[in-house]
C-alpha cells in the first residue's frame, strides 16, 4: 500500500496526559478524591516537563513530520491574569526545538483540563465565563503566536460535557444532561470567539497562514439490531452527540438543545478540519454499545477502520476544508495489534479520494490516561512509569518505517 505524499504524519499528545508535576487543576483534585482507576496522579504522568527534549529527539529518530501538543492552562496561568514567565520560557524552547527538529507544530489550547481558579467560578457551565477562556487564548497568542502557525482550540467537547456532566466520571463529576449542552453551547461561543481572535491577533502583526480548528470526536452510529426503535435511538443520539456539535461549531448553527448563549453569526469557524477518530458505536438505548463478536480493543472499543472515511465525508460536507486527523489510536497493553491497527487506518484514508493532509497518531508514547489512570496504554512508545524509561515498541518502528517508504509493503 503506498498512499498519496502530501500527508503528513505525526503524533499527538496533550500536557496534562505527559507532563508531570503538581499543579492546581481538575485533574490533580479528581486524583485526590480517588476517582481515578488506579490512583495514578497526573503530577507523575511521562515526566515530560524535564524529558521533554528526549522525546523530541526520538520523533526526530522516527522521522515523524508534524507533532500536536497541548499548552497547560493551569501552568501559563497559575491564577487569573499572572502569566507565569517561566511556562512561557519552557513553552516556547519546547516549540523552538519541535521547529528545529523539522516538525510542524499544532498547538492545542484546551485539552479536558481546567484550573482550579476556574473551575471553582464553575467553568464553562457559565456563560459568564467565557471571556476568562478568550482572556487565556489572547495569553496563548501573546506569547506564542510568532512561533506557531495552527491552533486547535478546543479538544472533543461533546466527550469533556458528556463524560464531566453527564456521565460524571470526568471532573466536575456531574450527571446533568441539562448541564452538559449548556456546556457544550458556551464552549461553542468560546471557540467561535477563539477562531476570530487567533486570526486578528496574528494579523495584526503581520503574521500569515493562521490556522485555527476544534478538534472534533466523532464515531460511527449503528443499530444493534433491525428493531425500529434502535433505528431511532441512533438517529437521536447521533444527534446529540455529534451533530448539533458540528453545526455550532464549525457554522454558529445553534440547534435545539444547544443555546446561543452569547451573539454570533453563521459563518465558517474552521480552516481545517480536525478529527479524532477511535471506534464505532452500536446503539440500542441512550448508551453506546459495541456489536456481539466485534473485534475490540483492550477497553472493550471495536476496531472499525471503514469508519474513520465515513466521519471525514461525513463532515467534508458540512465544511468542505482540508482533513487533519487530529487523533487516531487504539489501547493495545501488549502491542500485538496496534501495527495492523495504524496499517488498515491508514490504507482506508489514503484511498479516500478526500483531501487528508495529516495523521497525527494518538499517542507518542504511553501517558496518563484520564479516569484509565496508567493502565491504558496507546503509545508507540512504551514507558515504564516508575524509571520513566523510553522503548521505541514495534509498533513504534513499524510506523516510522512507514513514513520513510512512504508506504507499506503487504
Ligand atoms: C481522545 C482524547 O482527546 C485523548 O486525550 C485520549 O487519551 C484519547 N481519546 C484516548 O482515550
Amino acid at each position: 500500500m503506498g498512499f498519496t505524499t502530501d500527508i503528513l504524519f505525526g503524533t499527538a499528545t496533550s500536557a496534562t496526559q505527559i507532563e508531570g508535576g503538581n499543579l492546581p487543576h481538575t485533574w490533580s483534585e479528581w486524583h485526590k478524591i480517588g476517582k481515578i482507576s488506579d490512583d495514578a496522579s497526573p503530577a507523575r504522568a511521562n515526566d515530560h516537563l524535564n524529558k521533554w527534549k528526549e522525546d523530541i529527539d526520538l520523533m526526530k529518530s522516527m522521522g515523524l513530520q508534524v507533532y500536536r501538543f497541548g499548552i497547560e492552562w493551569a501552568r501559563l496561568l497559575n491564577s487569573e491574569g499572572v502569566v507565569n514567565k517561566a511556562a512561557v520560557r519552557y513553552y516556547r524552547e519546547l516549540i523552538t526545538y519541535i521547529k528545529e527538529c523539522g516538525m510542524i507544530p499544532l498547538l492545542t489550547i484546551h485539552h479536558f483540563t481546567n484550573p482550579l481558579w476556574f473551575e471553582e467560578k464553575k467553568g464553562f457551565a457559565k456563560k459568564e465565563n467565557i471571556p476568562m477562556f478568550l482572556r487565556y487564548v489572547k495569553h496563548v497568542v501573546n506569547s506564542f503566536g510568532d512561533l506557531v502557525d495552527e491552533y486547535i482550540t478546543i479538544n472533543e467537547p461533546n466527550v469533556f460535557a458528556v463524560k464531566g456532566y453527564y456521565e460524571g466520571v470526568f471532573p466536575p463529576g456531574e450527571h446533568s444532561m441539562k448541564q452538559a449542552f449548556e456546556v457544550i453551547s458556551n464552549m461553542a461561543v468560546c471557540h467561535i470567539k477563539a477562531y476570530k481572535m487567533i486570526h486578528k491577533l496574528r494579523k495584526a502583526k503581520g503574521y500569515k497562514n493562521t490556522k485555527v480548528g476544534f478538534a472534533h470526536h466523532i464515531r460511527v452510529f449503528e443499530p444493534k439490531s433491525a428493531n425500529p426503535w434502535h433505528k431511532i435511538c441512533v438517529r437521536l443520539v447521533k444527534y446529540m452527540f455529534q451533530d448539533v456539535v458540528s453545526s455550532a461549531f464549525y457554522l454558529g448553527r445553534f440547534k435545539f438543545p444547544l443555546k446561543q448563549t452569547s451573539k454570533v453569526h453563521f459563518g465558517y469557524y474552521s480552516d481545517f478540519i480536525a478529527i479524532n477518530y477511535y471506534s464505532r458505536s452500536t446503539v440500542s438505548g441512550f448508551s453506546d454499545g459495541v456489536r456481539k463478536k466485534a473485534y475490540i480493543n483492550d477497553l472493550g472499543w471495536e476496531i472499525y477502520p471503514a469508519g474513520i472515511v465515513k466521519c471525514a465525508k461525513e463532515i467534508y460536507k458540512i465544511i468542505p476544508r482540508p482533513i487533519y486527523i487530529t487523533e487516531n489510536g487504539t489501547c493495545d497493553n501488549n502491542d500485538s495489534f496496534l501495527c495492523r491497527y495504524i496499517y488498515d487506518h491508514v490504507k482506508a484514508l489514503s484511498e479516500s479520494n478526500l483531501p487528508i493532509k495529516r495523521y497525527y497518531h494518538w499517542c507518542f508514547l504511553d501517558n496518563f490516561e484520564w479516569a484509565e489512570g496508567e493502565s491504558a496504554r496507546f503509545g508507540l512508545v512504551h514507558v515504564d512509569f516508575d524509571t520513566q524509561e523510553r522503548k521505541i515498541k514495534r509498533s513504534g518502528r513499524f510506523y516510522s518505517e512507514m513514513i520513510k517508504n512512504k508506504g507499506v509493503t503487504d
